[in-house]
């Protein structure tokens, strides 16, 4: 595995104008990289924060089969409008993942919804509730749980997450995340993606955030 890539951070589809603002969506580079190295075609693979659909899009281009979770309604018709599977995008919270006719995966693939430890929202209603950083940390243990149940043995597991600069101090959300997370899964370890390009999701940084790498925390179901 290697364990540092530099990709371009730079977007292949147009979106519709309302969701110029927040396009957090990952470059389709990524995706189709982490699809081709772990998965095989007809396998099934998982998004649980579906955002703008990248995954589930690139998934189906290269002949996998996608299911996702998306909380934002808007966000979730418009995934719908570009996928074949559109009965496998569920409108809901992955709190809920237990509550929904899943099947068995072969690979999930996510970026979750991102939060500064001074933020007092809940990145997991998006940031429409109050919250803080435990909480949050505490919901995507409980997130993942629910996800190893359905996972395959021996299935990989991804998550693309970055720390976060800002107001003086550094949120060290991708460790954290690394951390939760392997309470319930084994860690593989992480891939750091050094991203090139002309500035990422807040212009700041060719990530965002005042980065220019973000990591893939690799996790395996043992
Ligand atoms: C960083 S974005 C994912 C972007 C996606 N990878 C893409 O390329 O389009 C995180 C997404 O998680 C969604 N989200 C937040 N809380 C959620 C929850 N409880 N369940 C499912 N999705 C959630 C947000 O609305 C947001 O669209």
């Amino acid at each position: 595995m290697k364990t540092f890539l530099i990709l371009e951070h730079k977007h292949e589809r147009e979106i519709p104008k309302e969701f110029h603002l927040d396009d957090n969506r990952n470059p389709e580079n990524l995706v189709r990289y982490f699809l081709n190295e772990f998965t095989k075609p007809g396998d099934l693979v998982l998004d649980p924060f579906a955002g703008l659909g990248t995954t589930l899009i690139v998934a189906e281009e290269v002949g996998r089969i996608p299911y996702g979770i998306e909380y934002v309604k808007e966000r979730a018709s418009y995934i719908k409008s570009q996928i074949k599977n559109k009965e496998n995008l569920i409108n809901g919270s992955s709190l809920e993942l237990k509550s929904f006719d899943l099947p068995e995966f072969d690979f999930c693939f996510t970026s979750p919804p991102y939060t500064r430890k001074t933020h007092e929202v809940d990145a997991f209603s998006s940031y429409t509730k109050e919250g803080n950083y435990d909480q949050y940390l505490s919901d995507i243990h409980k997130i993942y749980l629910q996800i190893k149940d359905l996972m395959k043995k021996d299935s990989y597991i991804v998550i693309e997450v970055s720390n976060l600069k800002g107001d003086g101090e550094v949120t060290t959300l991708a460790w954290d995340i690394a951390k939760e997370v392997s309470k319930v899964f084994h860690f593989e370890g992480e891939i750091v993606i050094g991203w090139t390009g002309d500035g990422g999701y807040d212009g700041c940084g060719t990530y965002g955030f005042e980065y220019d790498h973000s990591y893939c925390l690799v996790f395996k179901n043992k």
